[in-house]
C-alpha cells in the first residue's frame, strides 16, 4: 500500500476520504483536518487558553498533543474518579497523562482534580448510594465531570473546555437521539456549546476524526494511552450504536461521516431549532454559584447531601 502523496509506504487507509497516507504524511493530514474543524467552528483562537479535559485515553491525549504541536495555550485537565474496578482503571488513567507530559510536553500544565480528596467518595460509592443511574455510575460521574471542568475552567479563566468527543461518538449519539427523536437533544448536539449564564464555552475539535484516526495517531506519534475504556462503559448503549455504523461504514465506506457531518449542515441553516422549553432560565446555585435551572440547589451539590 503505497502514500497518495509521496509514494511511500502507507501506514493507513482512509476509505471515506479515498486517501493513503505513510506516517508523515498522517500526522500533516491529522493536524491540518483538526486545523480546519477549529477554524470551520471558531472554537478557538491562538491567543485563548483552552483547557483540555484529559481521561488518559487515546482521543484525549491526542487532541491535547495536537492542539499544543498546532501553537494553542493547551493546558490539560485530568479529573480522578476513583475508578478500580480490578483494573486500577483512575489510577492507570492518571498514569497515562503524566506519562504523556514527561515524554511529550515537559512544559505542559496538567491540572488534576481527585474526587475522592476533595469531595470525600469515590464516584462507584457515591452512585451506590444515589438512585440517578440505577447504581450504574455514569450519570453521576457526567453530572460531576461536567461541574468540574466548568469549575476549572471559570477559575481558570479559559477560554473554552475541549473534549476527545470524536466523529464515532458524536454519529452514535445522534443516532441514539434521532430513533428516539429527542428533538431537544438534537438541537443541543454541537461541536461548539456557546457559553452562557456562566457555563464556560464546551468545543469538541475531532468531530471530523473517526476513533480508528485517533488512536493511529496516537500509535504513529508513541503516545501511551489507556486501552482499556471505562469499565462502566462495557455494554453501553453508545457502544452498541457504534458496532451498527461500524458495519455501515464497512460496506459503504464514509456512512458515518455523511450522516454526521450532513445533520450539522441540516442544523446549522437552522431548521433544528431549541423548543422555548430548552432554553430554560438558569440561575446561581446557592451552595457554589454555578449556574442551574433546578431548585436553589444544582444537581452537582444535591448528589452530596
Ligand atoms: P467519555 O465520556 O469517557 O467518552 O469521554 C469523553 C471526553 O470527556 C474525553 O474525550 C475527555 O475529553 C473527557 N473526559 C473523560 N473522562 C475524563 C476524566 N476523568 N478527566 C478529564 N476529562 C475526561
Ligand atoms: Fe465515569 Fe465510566 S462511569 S467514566
Ligand atoms: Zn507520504
Ligand atoms: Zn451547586
Amino acid at each position: 500500500m503505497k502514500c497518495s502523496k509521496c509514494g511511500g509506504m502507507a501506514v493507513i487507509n482512509l476509505r471515506q476520504h479515498r486517501l493513503r497516507l505513510c506516517a508523515d504524511h498522517f500526522v500533516e493530514w491529522f493536524a491540518t483536518m483538526t486545523q480546519r474543524t477549529i477554524d470551520t467552528y471558531s472554537m478557538f483562537t491562538p491567543t485563548d487558553k483552552v483547557l483540555v479535559a484529559v481521561s488518559g485515553g487515546k482521543d484525549s491525549l491526542s487532541l491535547w498533543d495536537v492542539l499544543l504541536e498546532l501553537g494553542y495555550q493547551a493546558q490539560g485537565l485530568y479529573i480522578g474518579l476513583g475508578i478500580d474496578e480490578k483494573i486500577g482503571y483512575s489510577d492507570q488513567s492518571l498514569d497515562m497523562c503524566r506519562r504523556f507530559l514527561a515524554d511529550r510536553h515537559p512544559g505542559a500544565v496538567l491540572h488534576v482534580v481527585d474526587v475522592t480528596s476533595e469531595y470525600g467518595q469515590t464516584i462507584p460509592a457515591l452512585a451506590r448510594t444515589r438512585r440517578r443511574g440505577l447504581g450504574k455510575p455514569c450519570a453521576v460521574c457526567g453530572l460531576v465531570k461536567r461541574h468540574i471542568m466548568n469549575r476549572v475552567a471559570r477559575d481558570g479563566g479559559f477560554a473554552a473546555i475541549a473534549t476527545g468527543h470524536n466523529l464515532d461518538d458524536e454519529a452514535a449519539v445522534l443516532m441514539q437521539n434521532t430513533l428516539h427523536w429527542q428533538t431537544g437533544y438534537l438541537a443541543r448536539q454541537a461541536p461548539v456549546l456557546e457559553e452562557r449564564d456562566g457555563l464556560a464555552r464546551k468545543v469538541k475539535p475531532f468531530v471530523r476524526i473517526y476513533e480508528r484516526e485517533a488512536a493511529a495517531y496516537a500509535l504513529v506519534c508513541g503516545i501511551e494511552y489507556i486501552y482499556d475504556e471505562c469499565p462502566f462503559a462495557k455494554g453501553s448503549t453508545t457502544n452498541f450504536y457504534k458496532d451498527l455504523l461500524n458495519q455501515l461504514e464497512l460496506n459503504s465506506p464514509g456512512a458515518k461521516q455523511q450522516f454526521y457531518l450532513q445533520f450539522l449542515r441540516v442544523r446549522d441553516s437552522g431548521q433544528i431549532a431549541l423548543a422555548d422549553a430548552e432554553k430554560a432560565e438558569m440561575h446561581p446555585c446557592r451552595r457554589c454559584g454555578q449556574p442551574t435551572t433546578a431548585g436553589e440547589l444544582c444537581a452537582f451539590c444535591r448528589l452530596w447531601e
